[in-house]
């Protein structure tokens, strides 16, 4: 990382290596302020910064909480002042001096320390360092990839030291609470059986018990079911959760929940409890009171107006179903589709054509073929302007008369359309939405939409396991009146499920468990399940329900997703110490990493074929 030259100049200044000695730090480098004038204090830190200006020598002392400008001046310490010139960026140093006013029109308003320099008397030099890849600085952007293999360095930066300060306080706010309404902080095994979540498992082989593997836990979820049903009450954990799955921003194989359960309560308590504490988090962190109860939105009316079960309802643009107006179309994609969707776009006639391609191009993401559009030009002689569009001349005056009504279309508005597969054309208009959300500005960056979407289905089908799965996990329970539909009808079963959503992401879900053995079982049939295969699995969980299980509910928030909404970070992984990439690896520590044919021998494996891997 340094050249030889670096590397002697290091050597070098090792020799003015000390020891702390009886050094004990006063201050932090981000507290002294105008108050502090006249007062000896001790500091210690990294040199961000070195300037040498007018015979003094100036350093900005950076740790943990803030920055402080430090001076070195002969008049003052002459020995001090010499020793200086061997500072270089990320030495580490501890100062002793006192406090003064920075010279007229030398104060910087936007350092909280920047009223004030600490004069030096005696320092220090506690370590050198090489010249770090990238400055340690908020303003630089190395690339994550470089972050991430000097992580260490990139900590160092005051916005990830904030990141984690703020995830800390969001922790700390969170046990407040739960302690206050009685909840236990219980840990759970690491080292179990697979809790289906809808991931792949990670697995552990066991020593011990040759061609036996362990399973990461995807969740506490079966071990927050058995400490109620061992009369617990009230449980929560803050635990790391493992999912072998693809990645992306808001995802990580290894994230961590807040997981709750709780005895003797329907949803309407877990919900409250719940809401109370997000409540609490956003008081304590952010000083925001947020009003209670949560808005709820069902799940079928948010895929309606929304096209997804975790909407952003920040700003207001709805799709509407216009399927029964084009059924009889001329334009045959139109009046084929099993489902016809409009998101009308006020305004955005202005959009270019470019754009508007660019759009396309967005929505073949999501499975799209095309993307159909009319523009509402403002045209003199008619108010509700000229229809401009490649599939206008396929639509007839009356399909327009009733476009023109569903839609309240006004000239200047832009429509897009999408027929085909309710799925698809969902995932198409619902993620273009936010698109179009974002790049109108029409979202409030400041604004923390939370709301509760209810009424899942209990079952969703997989075409590609030709079965039915669980919308949330096979432990959710029906609504009381749908559970002879788990075997009769499926689709038509109802979950006692919720989600918590904030700002079109999904922060947390639960529901009421299924503590009747019988039902759960039917649940294991409808999944799929023969009786042996559920007994093999699940059997232990089976005789806990019947030993007396008592009615049990509870939910689990993601933890990093909630601070890097609180943050207002792109990405989870900049609200983790030490995050993975998008492939899984961690570029600091090389892992994951091939394993020692010694090792592999004690554990009875053999490695089929070590594909290359590499990091990244
Ligand atoms: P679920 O699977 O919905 O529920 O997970 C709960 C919350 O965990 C977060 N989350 C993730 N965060 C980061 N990376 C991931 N790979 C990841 N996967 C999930 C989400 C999600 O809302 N046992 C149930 C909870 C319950 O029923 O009580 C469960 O795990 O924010
Ligand atoms: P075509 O007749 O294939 O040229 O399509 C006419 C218009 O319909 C084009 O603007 C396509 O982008 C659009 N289109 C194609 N498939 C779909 C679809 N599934 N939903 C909505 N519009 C589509």
């Amino acid at each position: 990382m340094s050249n030889d030259a670096e590397t002697g100049l290091q050597q070098e200044h090792r020799r003015f290596i000390e020891d702390l000695g009886s050094f004990v730090r006063s201050h932090n480098c981000g507290e002294l302020n105008a108050a502090h004038i006249g007062r000896e204090v001790a500091l210690a830190g990294w040199v961000q910064f070195r300037r040498d200006h007018g015979g003094l020598v100036f350093v900005d002392l950076r740790d943990r909480a803030g920055l402080t400008q430090v001076v070195f001046a002969p008049e003052v310490s002459a020995a001090a002042h010499e020793k200086a010139g061997i500072l270089r960026a990320e030495y580490v140093i501890a100062v002793t001096g006192r406090v003064r006013a920075r010279p007229e029109g030398m104060a910087n308003p936007n350092m909280p320390t920047g009223d004030v320099e600490v004069v030096v008397g005696d320092w220090k030099l506690l370590n050198t360092s090489k010249t770090p890849p990238f400055p340690v600085e908020d303003r630089a952007d190395p690339g994550e990839n470089l972050r991430l293999q000097y992580r260490y360095l990139d900590l160092r930066r005051p916005r990830m030291a904030a990141n984690l300060a703020l995830r800390h306080n969001v922790a700390q706010s969170i046990r407040r609470y739960l302690d206050g309404a009685g909840f236990l902080e219980i840990e759970t095994p690491f080292l179990t059986r697979s809790t289906p979540e809808g991931a792949r498992d990670f697995l552990v082989p066991s020593r011990l018990n040759k061609g036996a593997f362990y399973a990461l836990p995807q969740s506490p979820q079966l071990f927050k079911q058995l400490l109620m049903v061992g009369g617990l009450d009230r449980y929560f954990q803050i635990v790391r959760c493992f999912r072998d799955e693809d990645l992306r921003a808001d995802r990580q194989p290894e994230f961590t929940q807040v997981d709750i359960e709780m005895s003797f309560v329907n949803e309407e308590q877990v919900m409250a409890l719940a809401e109370g504490m997000v409540a609490a988090v956003l008081r304590d962190v952010k000083g925001v009171d947020l009003p209670l109860p949560l808005s709820r939105l069902t799940y079928a009316q948010a895929l309606t107006d929304y096209g997804t079960d975790k909407p952003d309802t920040r700003f207001d643009l709805k799709l509407k179903d216009v399927t029964d107006i084009v059924r009889n179309s001329g334009f045959r994609l139109f009046a084929a589709a099993p489902l016809v969707k409009a998101l009308r776009v006020p305004g955005g006639e202005s959009l270019s054509r470019k754009e508007i391609d660019e759009f396309t191009e967005f929505v073949k993401i999501y499975g799209a073929q095309g993307l159909a559009w009319i523009k509402l030009r403002p045209a003199a002689a008619n108010d509700a302007g000229e229809w401009q569009s490649p599939v206008a001349k396929f639509l007839s005056a009356e399909e327009k008369e009733g476009l023109r009504e569903r839609l309240d279309l006004r000239s200047g508005d832009l429509v897009f359309f999408q027929a085909g597969a309710p799925d698809m054309v969902n995932a198409a208009l619902g993620n273009l939405r936010v698109r179009l959300g974002r790049k109108l500005g029409l979202i409030d960056d400041a604004a923390l939409n939370l709301l509760w979407v209810t009424d899942f289905p209990l079952f969703e089908y997989s075409p590609e396991e030709k079965r039915f799965v669980a919308c949330h996990h096979p432990f959710t329970a029906p609504k009381s009146s749908d559970v002879a539909a788990i075997l009769a009808d499926p689709t038509a079963a109802r979950a006692r499920a919720y989600d918590m959503v904030l700002n079109g992401t999904e922060l947390g879900g639960g529901s009421i468990r299924n503590c009747s053995a019988a039902v759960q079982r039917d649940m294991f049939t409808a999944l799929g399940f023969t009786g042996e295969d559920a007994e093999e699995r699940f059997g232990f969980l089976m005789q806990a329900l019947e030993t007396g299980a008592p009615p049990h509910g509870g939910i689990a928030f993601g933890l990093d997703r909630l601070v890097m909404l609180l943050a207002g970070a792109d990405s989870i992984r900049d609200v983790i110490a030490f995050p993975k990439t998008q492939k899984a690896s961690c570029l600091l520590t090389g892992a994951p990493a091939g394993a020692d044919a010694a090792q592999l021998r004690e554990l009875g494996l053999k490695v089929r074929e070590a594909k290359e891997s590499s990091a990244g």
